[in-house]
């Protein structure tokens, strides 16, 4: 018998039309384009309407990967949504946007995993296909960052942006699919980036809003030389322990954190350019949006077809490590 395995059926996303570019940003904090450019890659990012919450732009994203699909939403039987910024503390985002899509059957949680959080929510989807429990599972990663950026830190300010992506996964049984996935945590670096308040360590109060502790703290260099290892690493073990190296692999389709951090990881599996997703110019990171914002980018650019092995790879706050070995089962795209 062939093996059933969780193959991504439709993709969707969601990008606001609002752009901030690298010259808005000089006018707020002290920064340069140039200096964004080149050490981010970042040219600009794409931001919500003020007061837009992130399961507004899940529930879009969502939508257009059901009329891609040309189903229901109430054919889902199950919502992930992987986010650090749901509309609030509970309840879950996928909740929200159950009923803003009417998908009526379906159950659902959000997971968090900041930038790895579309691996790792991709990867416990599988699950629920592979054994046969369910046949269609939307899986999305969404965030409004702007609703957590602190525009008096230059040094985090300029580097995310607002957006949202959604996949539907159903079972196949023609080697396609997801085949492996490798993902790791290490909490000791949760103090290198994160977000201070508003849980149970710091409960909201005057304190924390004047110590500015609702927004992302992040120590970047510390995070970039971690985030430079481990994707590397985790792309190439992957690849190892499924007989394969990086001239097997179609397409390298990586969180957009940081433009270096791509290509080290890039150079040491020794992949071209042509093989390689790079869109962290438009949009910058949108954290747990970014690897279904690159698929995208990937099928308009008409890098990605049937049969293709292709490799996701994340390195998030945690931290939180996430990479996605599969076989591209082709979607519909107009
Ligand atoms: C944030 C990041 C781009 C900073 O780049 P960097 O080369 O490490 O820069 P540093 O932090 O060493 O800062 C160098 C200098 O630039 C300054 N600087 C920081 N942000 C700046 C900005 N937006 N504009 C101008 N100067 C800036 C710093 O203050 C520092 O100045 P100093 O030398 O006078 O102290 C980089 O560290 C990074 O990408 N980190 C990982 C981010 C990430 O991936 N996060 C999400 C997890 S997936």
């Amino acid at each position: 018998m062939k093996q059933r395995r969780a193959a991504i059926t439709a993709l969707g996303t969601h990008v606001p039309e609002r752009v901030v570019t690298n010259a808005d940003l000089e006018k707020i904090v002290d920064t340069s384009g140039e200096w964004i450019r080149t050490r981010t890659g970042i040219e600009r990012r794409h931001v919500v309407e003020p007061g837009t919450p992130t399961s507004v732009i899940a529930a879009a994203a969502a939508q257009e990967a059901l009329r891609r699909r040309r189903i229901g939403a109430e054919e889902l039987d199950l919502i992930i949504v992987a986010t650090v910024t749901p509309d609030m503390m509970f309840p879950a985002t996928a909740c929200l946007v159950q009923d803003r899509i009417g998908a009526k059957r379906a159950w659902g949680f959000d997971i968090s995993a900041a930038c790895s959080g579309f691996p790792y929510a991709l990867t416990i989807g599988a699950q629920f296909v592979e054994t046969g429990r369910h046949r269609k599972v939307m899986v999305i990663g969404a965030d409004v960052m702007t609703s957590i950026l602190d525009y008096q830190d230059r040094t985090t300010c300029v580097l995310f942006g607002d957006a949202a992506g959604a996949v539907i996964l159903e079972p196949r049984e023609d080697g396609t699919g997801i085949l492996d996935f490798a993902h790791e945590v290490d909490g000791s670096g949760a103090g290198f980036l994160h977000m201070p308040a508003g849980g149970s360590l710091h409960p909201a109060s005057h304190e924390t809003v004047d110590k500015r502790m609702h927004y992302i703290k992040q120590q970047g260099q510390h995070v970039f030389k971690y985030a430079v290892r481990k994707f590397a690493d985790a792309s190439v073990q992957i690849l190892l322990r499924n007989d394969f190296t990086g001239t097997d692999v179609d397409l390298f389709v990586a969180h957009q954190a940081n433009i270096r951090i791509i290509e080290a990881a890039q150079h040491r599996m020794g992949l071209p350019d042509s093989k390689v997703i790079k869109n962290i110019h438009e949009y910058g990171n949108t954290t747990a949006a970014t690897i279904p914002l690159a698929l995208k980018t990937a099928l308009d650019e008409k890098k990605l077809e049937p049969g293709n092995l292709v490799l996701l790879a994340a390195v998030g706050a945690g931290f939180t490590v996430g990479s996605v070995l599969l076989r591209w089962s082709g979607v519909a795209w107009d």
